[in-house]
């Protein structure tokens, strides 16, 4: 039976693929989550999956080489998923801090770890490991002109703290491929949206804040260009990479699915309208003058864009989730999952969203 060590599978997208990969293989799998729980990670996102004999949640933090090497040494690890992070953008302009030691120290743990446990008395590797490094495409920093895109061949060039500490984790994660011949992927996905997703990111905000009538906050002039990707796509390209991808090669991630910020609030609003029934209460609280223009992000990058033809190409992975279907099933999701709203929108994420939009 093959074992996954997945980092950070207590948060949105590592939540999303444990079920995906659960969904898909059953009991063929074990899969051990290593997740220290920040404010960003909720164990309610696995309470279905949690009494499966073949799943095992260890809280421990990825840059604790103690307790990393242990988990190593007490499981016969095939795949490490290494998704564990700090996420978010505006939290990293704040308090660039702890996304460096995350994103770059805990990254070189985990490599290390990885090495020291698969590597051969004569600097080898034992057969059919793999270590798949979870990146982003804000990498590459930002694209003005219409029509043009990241490929993975674009030089990094990335602008914000989060973006920063996420390059120094990929560029370790080549290194070990081309220094020690760590067995490696790392794949760059666009923005993920889905189920699970905290509601400090864009498109569960809008949803929670249009659902209580609250503000709808756009930084600058709403013109920023995200490429989306419903969550279950980027699951199953992960896990197509593993099987398939070329050891020390990347792949780009996305569904050329590029929107503008205001677009993708007013999608919203009018699924919502279209969604909720007349008798619903909620409905009258969905208004377009909510919209509320505030402060832009600093050093915000204009246009994301990510071209997906290598992994097209090499592994036969495309986005199978147009988004007007993706995100209906984010927002019937989130019709039925109120009580898991409730709960996350409580403490620290109150603190912080005061915090981060009582000044603009
Ligand atoms: P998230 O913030 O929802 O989840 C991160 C998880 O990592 C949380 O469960 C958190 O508790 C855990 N974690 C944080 N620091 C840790 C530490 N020191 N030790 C152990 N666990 C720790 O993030 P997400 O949106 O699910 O993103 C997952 C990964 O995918 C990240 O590496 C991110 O850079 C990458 N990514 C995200 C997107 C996106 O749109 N969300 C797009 C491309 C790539
Ligand atoms: P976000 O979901 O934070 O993802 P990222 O910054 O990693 O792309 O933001 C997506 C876009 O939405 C980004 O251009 C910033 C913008 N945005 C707003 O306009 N208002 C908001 O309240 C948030 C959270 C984001």
């Amino acid at each position: 039976m093959r074992t996954y060590l997945v980092t950070g599978g207590a948060g949105f997208i590592g939540s999303n693929y444990i079920h995906y990969m659960f969904r898909k293989y059953g009991d063929e799998i074990k899969i051990v989550n290593v997740d220290c729980l920040t404010y960003a990670g909720n164990l309610e996102n696995l309470k279905d999956i949690e009494d499966r004999e073949n799943y095992q949640f260890i809280k421990a933090d990825i840059c604790d080489r103690e307790a990393i090497e242990r988990i190593f040494a007490e499981n016969d690890i095939d795949r490490v998923v290494h998704f564990a992070a700090e996420s978010h953008v505006d939290r990293s302009i704040k308090n660039p801090d702890i996304f460096v030691r995350t994103n770059v120290l805990g990254t070189q743990v985990m490599l290390d770890s990885a090495k020291k446990a698969w590597e051969l008395a004569d600097g080898s590797f034992m057969a059919d490991k793999k270590f798949l490094y979870v990146s982003t495409d804000e990498v590459y920093g930002s694209l003005e002109e219409e029509g043009s895109y990241f490929y993975e061949t674009t030089p990094f060039a990335p602008h914000s703290p989060y973006s920063a500490s996420k390059a120094a984790g990929d560029m370790l994660t080549k290194a070990y491929f081309d220094t020690y011949g760590l067995p490696v992927n790392i794949t760059s996905c666009s923005n993920n949206y889905g189920p699970y997703q905290f509601p400090e990111k864009l498109i569960p905000l809008i949803i929670n804040n249009a659902l209580q009538g609250k503000k709808l906050p756009v930084y600058g002039d709403g013109k920023n260009v995200r490429d989306w990707l419903y969550v279950d796509d980027h699951a199953k390209a992960i896990d197509m990479v593993l099987e398939k991808g070329k050891l020390g090669e990347r792949y780009n991630i996305g569904g050329h699915n590029e929107k503008q910020n205001i677009e993708i609030i007013h999608i919203i609003l009018d699924t919502l309208r279209e969604m909720l029934p007349d008798s619903d209460p909620r409905k009258e609280l969905v208004r377009d003058d909510l919209i509320t223009y505030v402060t832009d992000r600093k050093g915000h990058d204009r246009r994301y864009a990510i071209a997906p033809d290598k992994i097209k190409a090499e592994i036969g992975w495309y986005p199978e989730t147009m988004f007007e279907e993706g995100i209906r099933l984010t927002i019937q999701w989130f019709f039925e999952h109120e009580e898991w709203m409730k709960h996350v929108t409580s403490g620290d994420y109150q603190k912080y969203y005061e915090e981060m939009y009582s000044s603009k």
